[in-house]
């Protein structure tokens, strides 16, 4: 068998990515080798264009231009994919209520199909748009509009985790399922979800090779909707299915938490419940996590869980900020969430922006010196793309250029803002230049300045600019 690698396309020009938290590399004269897999096949650093100007032509490389670079995709580790309708409404209400007056009838919808074909392929393409190149996705309790979400990433060529949401108590009759059936239909769901690779035969070779696309997850909604039963019968699924991941929320609300403590009056927190169910493990996703107390997080890190922090939706529907900069400290996992709509927004640029504006806060009311640093660009970087890489174990797969790596990048143009003069006062383009020019991307950029999104090598958007038409609907 022939062995060596097939390059399939070479770039060239600026790249930046995390090589660990606090350190961001920025390899300027860069050349990237994806070979026909998706993965990264070479990354040569200081190359001397002129030399190979030649070449490079043969190949029909494009040069770069000012004010490009390429990215790593970012990951949003915990999104709402049936809450779309609702993102940027709703936000007079803390969680639970929230839950009641819109979130719940919402998700009720889904119980048509016809209304899950109306709005996951929509969400899909918006996500991939603003860079999101992987997603962890709650769908609903609904088995089919479930399914067709994991079908329509797939389709889409979005990594992505889905998850069929269990619940059985604490919500309108419409969202309750028995134990028998939720678990029954989660099975199905799993199994479907596993086997839209291997049955699609529209899927050619490349799409094959590598790791899958799209993953199940399983999702025990949260320990207020989920009785002992059900979160026993969700760990033994846990249990069976021992390489696929685990989402909840976790510790969001001070109400949240007192009913909590009232529904599991034996045991002594809200991280030891999800724990003695077989939840907690180092698959596991918590999203939250603000109100921990130091024994939950020791539990966390000893188990090697992670945490999905996402400041927007802890803003927006007023569930307090999350100190992310002691979770770190305490060596917990960490990685960025949307959680749209209780977050208002779809975007991890923006997931970035309020998980500066939430280290801030915290950093201001902070005396401890051990979490009073905010958090850096570097470390902001980091969350959005190695951070949810950490908390997917696809650390060796994505989340940086590393050689060997999957290819999740995004091409962003700061030519193609809709006011191009913030990112043009710079002249000169040195060193120091294109990190000001990456810093105005992450804090005053958006989806406008993304020329082309791939995932696993392929090109999934190109070419917004400013035409207001989606290119990839
Ligand atoms: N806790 C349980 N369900 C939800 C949800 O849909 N959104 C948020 N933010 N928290 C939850
Ligand atoms: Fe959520």
């Amino acid at each position: 068998m022939d062995t060596r690698t097939e390059i399939a396309q070479i770039f060239h020009g600026t790249f930046i990515h995390s090589v660990s938290l606090d350190k961001l590399e920025v390899i300027k004269n860069g050349l990237m080798g994806v070979d026909t897999h998706g993965s990264i096949a070479f990354v040569e650093r200081e190359v001397d264009v002129s030399k190979i100007q030649e070449v490079l032509a043969k190949l029909g490389v494009e040069g770069e231009e000012k004010g490009q670079f390429l990215l790593p995709g970012f990951i949003d580790t915990h999104t709402h994919a049936a809450q779309y309708p609702n993102a940027g409404t709703g936000m007079d209400l803390p969680l639970l209520q929230w839950l009641d007056e819109y979130t719940f009838p919402l998700e009720s919808s889904f119980s048509m199909l016809s209304y899950a074909q109306k709005i996951y392929p929509i969400v899909v393409d918006q996500l991939l748009l603003n860079g999101t190149t992987t997603a962890v996705y709650f769908a609903t309790i609904h088995l089919e509009s479930s399914k067709y979400l994991a079908q329509v990433a797939f389709e889409k060529g979005q990594r992505a985790f889905v998850g069929k949401v269990n619940m059985d108590c604490n919500a309108p009759k419409s969202l309750i399922e028995s134990v028998e059936e939720s678990i029954q239909e989660t099975e199905s769901f799993v199994q479907y979800t596993l086997s839209l690779e291997s049955n699609a035969n529209k899927v050619d070779e490349h799409e094959k090779k590598g790791t899958r696309l799209v993953t199940p997850i399983l999702t025990p909604r949260f320990a207020v909707s989920c009785t002992s039963k059900m979160l026993e019968a969700v760990g033994n699924l846990a249990k069976k299915y021992d390489d696929i991941p685990i989402q909840s929320h976790l510790s969001e609300n001070r109400e949240e938490i007192a009913f909590v403590q009232k529904l599991f009056p034996d045991i002594e927190n809200y991280t030891k419940i999800y724990d003695v169910h077989g939840l907690l493990n180092d698959r596991s996703i918590m999203a939250h996590g603000i109100h921990l107390s130091e024994s939950e997080r020791a539990l966390i890190k000893e188990r090697n869980a992670g945490i999905s922090h996402c400041p927007n939706s802890n803003f927006t529907i007023l569930s307090g900020v999350c100190n992310v900069r002691q979770l770190l400290n305490d060596g917990i996992k960490v990685g960025l969430g949307t959680d749209m709509s209780g977050g208002s927004a779809k975007s991890i640029l923006n997931a970035v922006q309020s998980a500066s504006i939430a280290s801030r806060v915290i950093s201001m009311s902070s005396s401890n010196n051990e979490t009073k640093k905010h958090l850096s660009l570097p470390e902001l970087v980091y969350l959005a793309t190695m951070g949810g890489a950490q908390l997917l174990n696809l650390e060796n797969v994505i989340g940086n250029f590393q050689v060997g790596k999957e290819f999740d990048a995004l091409l962003v143009d700061t030519s193609t803002s809709i006011d191009p003069a913030p990112f043009h006062a710079f002249e000169g383009i040195d060193d120091n230049d294109v990190l000001r020019i990456f810093e105005k991307f992450m804090f005053l950029g958006d989806e406008r300045n993304l020329r082309a999104v791939y995932v696993k090598g392929r090109m999934k958007v190109h070419e917004y600019k400013n035409s207001g038409r989606c290119p990839v609907c």
